[in-house]
C-alpha cells in the first residue's frame, strides 16, 4: 500500500477579505500557512507523493516558497486546482493517476491547506482508518446545541447535539475510488458537494470517523488568523 496526500489551496479566501494574497500564503508568525501545512505531512515521513492543487496564477509563486522555506522535495509537485473544491479534487487526482502506478489499496489524505496545525497523530489516524475502512473523515463533538432553521429567520427543529459533529480534514480514500467517485460526478454535483466524504456516504460508502483536534482549525476570517497566532505562541 502507498500513501499520498492532497493539499487543496485552490480557493481565494473570499471571507478573508485580503484580495491580495489568498489566505493560504498569509504568514501565521513569520511562515505562510501553506508552508505549516505542507510541512505537516512531508514531516511524517511516510508518503510516496504529495500534490498541492492552486490556484494557477499562484503556481510558481507557491513553488518559490516551498523552496524558500526548504521543503521543495522531489515527491511534491504543484498543480492548478479547480473552480470549485471538489473540481481541485478532481485535478489532484487525475495528476496522482498520471504520476504514479496507482495500486488498489493505495490511500489518499486530502487535506485542507487552510488548516496548518494538523499533527502526526490525526495524520496516523487517517491513514489507519483510509486502510482498513475504505474512508475516513476527520471530526469534532459540537459543543453549542445547533438548531435548523430553512430561512433564518425562525426555528424549525432542535438537533440532537450527541449526534453531531463538525467535519474538518483530512478526509481520506482508496484514490482508486475516490478517482472513479469523483469522476462520476456532474459540475452540478461537483459544486453542491461541500466536501468528499458526503459523497461516500451518499453513495453507500461506510465512512469511519477519526477524532479530530481543537487546534485543527480552518483559517477562514481575519478572527481566525488571530486565533491561528494564539496557537503558534502558545504550543509547548
Ligand atoms: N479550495 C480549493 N479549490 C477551490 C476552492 C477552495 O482547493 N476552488 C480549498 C481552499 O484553498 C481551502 C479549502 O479548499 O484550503 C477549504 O475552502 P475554504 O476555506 O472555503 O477556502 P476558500 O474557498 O479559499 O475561502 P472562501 O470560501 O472564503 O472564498
Amino acid at each position: 500500500m502507498n500513501l499520498y496526500y492532497m493539499i487543496l489551496a485552490g480557493g481565494i479566501g473570499s471571507r478573508m477579505k485580503s484580495p491580495e494574497l489568498p489566505k493560504q500564503y498569509i504568514k501565521v508568525c513569520n511562515e505562510p500557512i501553506i508552508v505549516r501545512t505542507v510541512r505537516n505531512f512531508e514531516d511524517f515521513g511516510t508518503f510516496r507523493g504529495g500534490v498541492i492543487c492552486c490556484p494557477v496564477e499562484w503556481i510558481e509563486y507557491t513553488k518559490a516558497l516551498l523552496l524558500e522555506y526548504g521543503i521543495a522535495s522531489s515527491s511534491v509537485s504543484v498543480i492548478p486546482g479547480g473552480k470549485n473544491r471538489n473540481n481541485s479534487v478532481k485535478n489532484g487526482c487525475r495528476f496522482l493517476n498520471k504520476t504514479f502506478n496507482i495500486g488498489e489499496d493505495d490511500i489518499v489524505l486530502t487535506h485542507d491547506a487552510v488548516r496548518p496545525f494538523i499533527d502526526a497523530r490525526i495524520i496516523k489516524d487517517n491513514i489507519n482508518a483510509a486502510s482498513e475502512f475504505g474512508a475516513a473523515n476527520t471530526v469534532m463533538p459540537v459543543y453549542d446545541s445547533i438548531i435548523r432553521s430553512s430561512t433564518g429567520d425562525f426555528f424549525n427543529e432542535h438537533l440532537k447535539r450527541s449526534e453531531l459533529f463538525r467535519v474538518q480534514t483530512p478526509q481520506s480514500f482508496r484514490l482508486s475510488e475516490l478517482s472513479n467517485l469523483i469522476n462520476s460526478l456532474s459540475e452540478t454535483e461537483l459544486e453542491n458537494y461541500t466536501d468528499v466524504a458526503s459523497i461516500f456516504a451518499d453513495r453507500g460508502y461506510r465512512v469511519k470517523l477519526v477524532q479530530g483536534d481543537d487546534s485543527n482549525i480552518k483559517i477562514t476570517t481575519p478572527f481566525d488568523l488571530a486565533v491561528a497566532d494564539t496557537i503558534v505562541k502558545n504550543r509547548p
